[in-house]
């Protein structure tokens, strides 16, 4: 029997559609940078799956009955009960999103100078690590680099590479491991509990402290679940349990497994640890019983954690996923193999093989998806992750060109994934015709969210 999620549609937002002629005209306005778009003119919004997610009936009686004291409050209590279910960390700290986490757990691990090690530090990751005066290094393991390869576990962090480090002349500056589950940065592919234990015990070896980054913990599980021998007979609870229990700590953001508009959680086990995040969360984020969050998404956050664990949601998120691919692959499109659960991500270099890097594949991919058909999506490309000289020349393009499809929970249906599909094929009958784009003004900081561009049409 086909997998089908296990709940049904009670509320529901009216989505903008829209002509092309106003998508033209929209994109114009908005430089050619999707993140400009109001969302007033996106008719699907795949640019993120965080915050995005569909609020269940039960998150919004838990929030109406939120309790908002300033400390200790009951919302405060139910987030504890749910957190200390999952991870077993004697101490835990609400905060208000996953970047403020990590700004405060890293603040209190690195110092400048240090190496912090990853499978793939996300964006906001890296940045919080750099801001430091820290370094921060990625370690994908050597299955990531073929992106048409079906290995289970192409999240995974490249285990010879992570000893060679600790081991090398770097190895005293490594001040910690950092493993992404599941690596967004890397093709949302899972990463393996075998892979997991192995860190832990080269960080045992080493004395390098290993935290998780957890924004994607449930459906790291499931993929575990469905994927690793030897744990197909546990649910997806016990293997988020034994994967938090290897780590010594986790930031997570829970607007993604969480369910949640907004929140994140720190939790560590070394008590002196625990006491500098606690000083630094309170000096900016808030007191400890509700670090940033209002007492509403302790609320949610809470019971989000227990229904993103519920097998038949999870199931029918992946199988969601993997009709989505298959309908994307059989309209020409070749994806990151193979599928996760949170997100496509379109191979643009292959579909548009007469745009060069530096006219930006990617982007011009997801430019198209928005103009043929309101679609928003976001580009992982050169113009994300290449460098640049500072009259915006490309220097060294990305490895690949990609633009990532997010999947935000329980918010869009298989048809409104189907459309989607039918406008990648639209664009698939004839890529030639596919504009590419040259940078007209970009900032040096977290460039994407700024870009200004200018669009080159195809032919000209
Ligand atoms: N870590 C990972 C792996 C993430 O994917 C994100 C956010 C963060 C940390 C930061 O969390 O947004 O709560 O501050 N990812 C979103 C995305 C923005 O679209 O992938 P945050």
């Amino acid at each position: 029997m086909k997998p089908f999620p296990p709940y049904r549609i009670q509320v529901v937002k009216e989505i903008p559609i829209t002509t092309r002629q106003q998508r033209e005209e929209a994109l114009a306005r908005a430089a050619y940078n999707p993140f400009n778009l109001p969302a007033s003119m996106v008719t699907i919004d795949l640019l993120t799956d965080s915050g995005t997610g569909a609020v269940s009936a039960a998150q919004e009686a838990a929030a109406a009955q939120a309790d908002r004291s300033y400390a200790g409050s009951d919302s405060y209590y139910r987030f504890r009960e749910a957190v200390d279910d999952l991870t077993s960390y004697p101490y835990s700290f609400p905060v208000h999103q996953g970047r403020a986490a990590e700004r405060v757990l890293f603040s209190s691990v690195l110092k400048p100078g240090q190496i912090s090690l990853s499978n793939t530090h996300f964006d906001t990751t890296r940045a919080n690590v750099e801001l430091l005066g820290a370094e921060a290094r990625d370690l994908p393991c050597a299955e990531f680099g073929d992106l048409d390869s079906r290995e289970p576990f192409k999240g995974d962090i490249d285990l010879d590479a992570l000893e060679r480090t600790l081991r090398g002349p770097d190895g005293e500056r490594v001040g910690q491991v950092l493993v992404t589950i599941t690596n967004n940065g890397g093709g949302g592919q899972p990463v393996s509990m075998a892979n997991l234990r192995a860190v832990r015990s080269l960080c045992d070896r080493y004395g390098v402290p290993f935290f998780l980054d957890a924004a994607r913990f449930a459906e790291n599980s499931w993929l575990v679940v469905q994927r690793e021998p030897g744990y197909g007979h546990l649910t997806p609870r016990e293997v988020a349990r034994q994967a938090f229990a290897l780590a010594d700590g986790c930031v997570a953001s829970l607007k993604k497994d969480g369910i949640a508009p907004m929140g994140a959680l720190i939790g560590v086990r070394d008590p002196e640890l625990a006491k500098r995040c606690e000083v630094n969360l309170i000096a900016t984020e808030g007191f400890r019983t509700y670090g940033g969050m209002a007492a509403h998404d302790l609320e949610r956050v809470a019971q989000g954690l227990d229904e993103v664990l519920d097998p038949n949601y999870l199931r029918s998120r992946e199988a969601d996923a993997a009709h989505f691919a298959e309908l994307v692959t059989q309209a020409g499109v070749d994806i990151v193999q193979p599928a996760g659960m949170h997100a496509l991500y379109l191979n643009a270099g292959r579909l548009l093989p007469h745009i060069p890097p530096h006219g930006f594949p990617g982007h011009a991919l997801a430019s198209e998806l928005y103009l043929a058909g309101g679609v928003r999506a976001a580009e992982l490309g050169s113009l994300y992750l290449g460098e640049f000289d500072s009259d915006h020349n490309l220097l060294t393009p990305a490895p690949f060109e990609l633009v990532r499809l997010a999947i935000p929970r329980r918010t869009y249906t298989q048809a409104h994934l189907e459309y989607v599909a039918d406008v990648l094929a639209d664009i698939a009958k004839d890529p030639s015709r596919v504009a590419s784009y040259r940078i007209v003004d970009a900032p040096p900081l977290l460039r994407h969210f700024n870009l200004k561009l200018k669009q080159i049409p195809a032919g000209s």
